[in-house]
């Protein structure tokens, strides 16, 4: 009797240990007609292209995909749940253009005013003329600054050291990505105009964060940090061999509560795409007030790069309005009028306002491989999903002559390729 106990007891115990290392599903909730998202990113997390993942679909206003699974890092001992927090690299800078786009309907500050007009110490070397558009669309000619992410932690000494900067081309002229300059440029200026001065992430939280009900955070608060999901660099691809340890610096908890506002913001998918959804309309039967009205939303989201201007950083064509990475020619088959940003590794927000649709895609495993075939993750999933945003909208659609059938994979490549790696790279060499 006793040996048979055992028996069922090391039974038990094994399939539990073993079935913790091997099982996972996905949780959350899909609206009717929204299930094969789900069955999407179980294989993502199946095939290991991803470690723990969620992903968040608004439509005509509701949140109608809101799903996570996988593990919370590569031990796979602990679930990534409801409650994990996210890293999400530049998806970050399409959260500061929207604190830009929220002072500039509040009337404290004007896309085409000149920056000194409220940073007074920024008008040398230069940058006299520099405008906030300048700023917003990458087009201030100050895409490099040497900091390590030690002194990039402190606010007060980038900004210091920016104002004293020479910009590497006249302002205005041409646009390269500012990687993570833009984050310092353009969080002190919502600091500036800020009738109450808090800090960049401190606006967020109380303008944006808290009335929208979601978490997105510009300086985690410590008593989160339990939650975060550390960003797994060790399947970065082709780049293993250049990725310093000191990368590893943005999962410590010191990086995670500095303001690196190009970044580091820490959110999870729901959030993402409820913000970006929060900009077109009002959400969950009015329950959340519209953020932007339509003219601002028309405003930041304008482009203000010249059809085919090359990337002076990249080499490589990019569109940016305000803040937002213009994404009609990575994404055909959604648009037109796709906005949003990418981070490196593969997370992304985005919004198609004539459509009315919002989505999001975080995670903790940053793969180059994924981000040259970003589509690999959720290029399928998008690819159905434009069949069901076009037959279902609601507002008229506008008629454009599209024979253009390049697969999203042709296209997305090297631009997405770019765009990912360049943070990475400034990073490795600054
Ligand atoms: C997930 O978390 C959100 C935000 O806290 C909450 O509103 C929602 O009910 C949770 N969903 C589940 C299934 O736990
Ligand atoms: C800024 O604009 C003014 C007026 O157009 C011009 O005189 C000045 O030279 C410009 N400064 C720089 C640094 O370009
Ligand atoms: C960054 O450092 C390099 C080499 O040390 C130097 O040449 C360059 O001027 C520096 N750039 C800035 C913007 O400080
Ligand atoms: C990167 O690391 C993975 C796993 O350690 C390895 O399989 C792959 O060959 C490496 N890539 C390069 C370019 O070294
Ligand atoms: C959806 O509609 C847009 C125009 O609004 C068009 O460019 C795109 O090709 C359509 N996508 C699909 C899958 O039909």
């Amino acid at each position: 009797m006793i040996y048979y106990s055992i028996f069922i007891w090391s039974l038990l115990i094994i399939t539990t240990v073993s079935k913790a290392n091997v099982d996972f599903d996905i949780y959350g909730s899909t609206a009717n007609g929204w299930e094969f998202v789900k069955d999407f990113l179980r294989q993502n997390i199946r095939e290991q292209r991803d470690i723990g993942t969620s992903v968040a679909i608004y439509h005509q206003g509701n949140l109608v995909v809101d799903l996570w699974g996988g593990w919370f890092d590569r031990t796979q001992m602990k679930p990534y749940d409801n409650n994990t927090l996210q890293l999400v690299f530049s998806t970050s800078k399409g959260l500061v253009a929207v604190a830009a786009a929220l002072c500039v309907q509040r009337g404290l500050l004007d896309y085409s005013a000149l920056v000194t007009k409220y940073w007074p110490e920024y008008g040398n070397n230069g940058k006299e003329n520099t405008t906030v558009a300048d700023i917003l669309s990458h087009r201030a000619g100050l895409p490099f600054e040497n900091s390590s992410l030690e002194q990039s932690s402190n606010w007060e000494a980038m900004i210091h050291a920016l104002e004293q900067l020479k910009p590497v081309w006249p302002p205005g002229t041409t646009h390269g990505y500012h990687a993570l300059t833009y984050g310092w440029l353009a969080g002190e200026l919502v600091r500036r105009v800020d009738p109450m001065k808090r800090t960049l992430g401190g606006f967020i939280r109380d303008e944006i964060a808290k009335p929208l009900d979601i978490e997105w955070y510009i300086g985690l608060p410590s008593e989160q940090e339990y939650r975060v999901s550390p960003i797994d660099f060790k399947s970065y691809g082709t780049f293993n061999q250049t990725l310093p340890d000191s990368y590893e610096a943005f999962n410590s908890k010191t990086t995670h509560q500095a303001e690196i506002p190009a970044a580091n913001s820490i959110t999870n998918a729901r959030s993402v795409a409820k913000l970006y959804a929060s900009l077109m309309s009002d959400l969950d039967n009015n329950k959340y007030k519209r953020l932007l009205n339509e003219e601002i939303l028309k405003r930041a989201t304008k482009s203000n790069t010249p059809d085919g201007e090359l990337d002076f950083v990249i080499h490589f064509p990019t569109k940016f309005s305000m803040g937002f990475i213009l994404l009609d020619d990575i994404f055909p088959l959604l648009g037109p009028g796709v906005f949003g940003h990418n981070g490196v590794g593969g997370s992304i927000g985005f919004a198609i306002p004539s459509k009315n649709f919002a989505f999001s895609y975080v995670m903790n495993r940053m793969d180059a491989e994924i981000a040259i075939d970003v589509d690999l993750r959720y290029k399928a999933m998008l690819n159905k999903i434009s069949t069901i945003i076009n037959t279902s909208t609601t507002t008229p659609s506008t008629t454009t002559d599209n024979n253009n059938n390049t697969s999203f994979h042709k296209k997305l490549s090297p631009y997405l390729l770019f765009l990912c790696s360049i943070l990475f790279f400034y990073q490795v060499y600054l």
